[in-house]
């Protein structure tokens, strides 16, 4: 009896993933690099399953039917060559590698390249959702080959999260588009959790709220429109209470962010590619300053600034707050879906977006009522350039930008940071100027450097001798 699928890693993703997949009905075979672990795991969490341990990669490849499925679930970077070179001489024609990791995409480019060469199938794959989702369902955003694909698709359509449209897994293209999907994603993650945190620290800071009386912020907009899965842990996170001091956890948590790279990949690939994604860059950038937490100290006690006491009808201000996250909210996603749509261009994945508004409406980190209309405006124009530009979302920017400027501007007058909210603000602002002062900067260009500009009054490429005409 060989099995019909191999997981090669067993830390808690990789274990939660085998126990998805077995419970579907599928035979797992699995192999992790110390043996101790795959003990533990086939005694303990995995006894009496459909699952068959290996100790070598070559009774792992054995224990495999053919075309053999393997999913790899270490850590992104250099332990998944590490996997490849040992694992892709064992492997035969037609069979299929999948790396479920957050590897990076151009990494998977190379990988798949040499898979191929191989004559073997390869799918780089973002698999949302941590520990909980792997066992109970996660988003999966597959890219490579899409014959591939095809073998593993009845299997991740079982052990998917199923969204209001369906399983929450797809094929999203050629070469890397899978982990590029999951690298933006995990772009707009990182806005939407720094808007949270912004609001957090204006209720805070700025009205002297409880966690509790956050909490219960949180738990009504989770209700609305925004509603989604960090909506949801944020009012959870408040509500919890440290066993040993009584005190709500949130509170004696060190306050430095860190990351482990997808944030600063998507803003990395933005830049590269020439997309705007001013509130994901934002993101990335708070996390690098919170993690210069001995500077700030010293700082704070260096540079004045004013009271964080905000001084204005707590009631009012929380309902102008929301107008504020959800118009940051919508431009994380308006980002993201944007870099998406650029890149699909630039790198020919021949993504369709609609299709990853599908992909994340359960399972994943960025589960959110949202992605319901989102989707529908993607279909109604797959090549929509900016979500805002669309409804309900161009109502939500005529009904609530007063909120967001009204807000922001409360939080400068009180040195309260909020880059991602203030980058909202501003993207959208300039987005929607017919003129923005880069006449300026080009005439400041050819000035310095004889860059030439072009003039609105005719047509061609010019350049003047400024030192001569002034
Ligand atoms: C997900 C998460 C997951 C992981 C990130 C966290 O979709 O399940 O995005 O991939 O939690 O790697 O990223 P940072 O460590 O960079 O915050």
């Amino acid at each position: 009896m060989k099995a019909d699928f191999g997981v090669i890693g067993l830390a808690v993703m990789g274990q939660n993933l085998v126990l998805n997949v077995e419970d579907k009905g599928y035979t797992v075979a699995v192999f992790n690099r110390t043996a101790e672990r795959t003990k533990e795991f086939v005694e303990g969490r995995a006894k009496d399953k459909r699952i068959i341990p290996a100790y070598t990669l070559e009774e792992f490849v054995d224990a495999l039917a053919r075309p053999r499925k393997v999913l790899i679930m270490v850590k992104a970077g250099a332990p998944v060559d590490a996997v490849l070179e040992k694992l892709f001489p064992l492997l035969e024609r037609g069979d299929l590698v999948i790396d479920g990791g957050n590897s990076h995409y151009a990494d998977t480019e190379r990988r798949l390249k040499e898979a191929e060469e191989r004559g073997l199938l390869y799918l780089g794959t973002g698999i949302s959702g941590g520990e909980y989702g792997a066992l109970h369902g996660p988003s999966i955003m597959a890219g490579g080959h899409r014959e591939g694909y095809e073998l593993v698709q009845e299997i991740f359509e079982r052990i998917a999260a199923v969204g209001p449209e369906g399983p929450c897994c797809g094929y999203f293209g050629q070469g890397s588009a899978g982990h590029y999907v999951k690298m933006v994603h995990n772009g707009i993650e990182y806005a939407i959790m720094e808007t949270i945190a912004e609001a957090y620290d204006l209720m805070k800071r700025g009205l002297g709220m409880s966690p509790d009386e956050m909490a219960g912020v949180f738990s009504d907009w989770n209700g609305r429109e925004l509603g989604g899965y960090l909506f949801e842990i944020t009012e959870r996170i408040l509500r919890y209470r440290d066993p040993e001091t009584g005190e709500p956890l949130v509170e004696l948590i060190l306050d430095t962010a860190k990351q482990k790279g997808t944030g600063k990949w998507s803003t990395q690939s933005a830049l590269d590619i020439g997309t705007p994604a001013p509130t994901i860059a934002m993101a990335v950038f708070a996390r690098i300053i919170s993690a210069l937490k001995d500077e700030r100290v010293a700082a704070s006690e260096v540079l004045s600034g004013p009271e964080p006491t905000l001084g204005v009808d707590r009631g009012e201000f929380i309902r102008r707050l929301f107008g504020a996250v959800y118009l940051s909210v919508i431009a994380a996603y308006a980002q993201g879906l944007r870099q998406l749509r650029d890149a699909t261009a630039e790198r020919g994945y021949g993504l369709d977006l609609a299709e990853a508004a599908r992909v994340w409406m359960a399972g994943c980190i960025i589960r959110s009522a949202l992605l319901v209309p989102i989707r529908k405006a993607l279909l109604e124009d797959p090549a929509l350039p900016c979500l805002f530009l669309a409804e309900p979302f161009k109502s939500a920017w005529g009904e609530y930008n007063g909120d967001l400027r009204w807000v922001t501007c409360l939080a400068r007058e009180h040195g309260i940071p909020t880059p991602a909210m203030d980058s909202a603000l501003t993207f959208v602002d300039a987005y929607r100027a017919a003129r923005l002062p880069a006449n300026l900067i080009q005439a400041q260009r050819d000035f310095f450097g004889a860059h030439t500009y072009q003039r609105i009054d005719k047509e061609g490429t010019f350049h003047t001798d400024w030192e001569a005409v002034a």
